[in-house]
């Protein structure tokens, strides 16, 4: 397996709103390489979040990109006000409409300047993304049901994370492969192991109590089950 870079994505969901531009730079400050940003619409998922305003505040402030994770039934109703906000990526979920819908949509945000991705829910499998992996740049595997955060990591999801990878391997080899919900330092080697690089962290990181030990940890973790693997292989 090609080495990977581990990304740590804190997901804003759980950070401090009543003071937003302290968290932001506390959470930037902690050392990690990307933040995740949930948009629900109340209809996609049984929850409301933020939106374009909120976003482009929290972009204007931050020195890493901003990966918006769209739970939105028309997600492509938004994409010129995700550009102009100053979203890096965004990401879209696979059963919001039809695969040539979705493949629309992914080269929509490409052609935007911005970085596309498809995300699977838990009960869709990976070979529902297998057409739209080369006009990706992440799939998002989704390890809790969307909608809240302080979810139970679902390790069932782990085999479709490795065939998320393999298929990726062989489409898209560039391809980051992003986990989401109930990710924490216990289970982060295994998503690692399974071929996850982006590492979406909301509860863990926010409620450790020590941002930067946080950071530092999770991605020690990642990189030790990954590090193990290699070292159990040679020969
Ligand atoms: C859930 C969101 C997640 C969530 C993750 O629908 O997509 O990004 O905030 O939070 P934790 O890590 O607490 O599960
Ligand atoms: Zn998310």
């Amino acid at each position: 397996m090609k080495e990977r870079n581990f990304i740590i994505n804190p997901s804003l969901l759980a950070c401090d709103f009543l003071h937003l531009e302290k968290s932001l730079a506390d959470t930037v400050g902690a050392g990690v390489e990307m933040l995740h940003a949930d948009v629900m619409d109340g209809v996609y998922v049984p929850n409301i979040s933020f939106g374009f305003d909120i976003i482009e505040k929290i972009c204007s402030v931050v020195t890493v990109p901003v990966d918006v994770h769209m739970m939105t039934v028309v997600p492509e109703k938004y994409l010129e006000r995700l550009r102009d906000a100053g979203a890096y990526s965004v990401t879209v979920h696979s059963d919001i409409g039809d695969a040539d819908k979705v493949a629309g949509i992914l080269k929509d945000v490409r052609a935007l300047g911005m970085k596309a991705a498809v995300a699977l829910k838990p009960a869709f499998g990976a070979e529902c993304v297998r057409d739209l992996i080369p006009l990706c740049d992440m799939v998002l595997v989704m390890t809790v049901e969307p909608g809240f955060g302080g979810q139970r990591f679902m390790e069932r999801m782990l085999p479709k994370i490795a065939a998320v990878r393999q298929m990726a391997d062989r489409d898209n080899p560039a391809v980051s492969v992003q986990v989401d919900g109930g990710v924490n330092v216990s289970n982060i080697g295994s998503c690692a192991v399974a071929g996850a690089d982006n590492f979406v962290v909301g509860t863990s990181f926010f409620r450790s109590g020590d941002l930067p030990r946080a950071a530092a940890s999770l991605k020690a973790a990642a990189e030790a089950a990954v590090g193990g693997i290699s070292a159990r292989e040679e020969p």
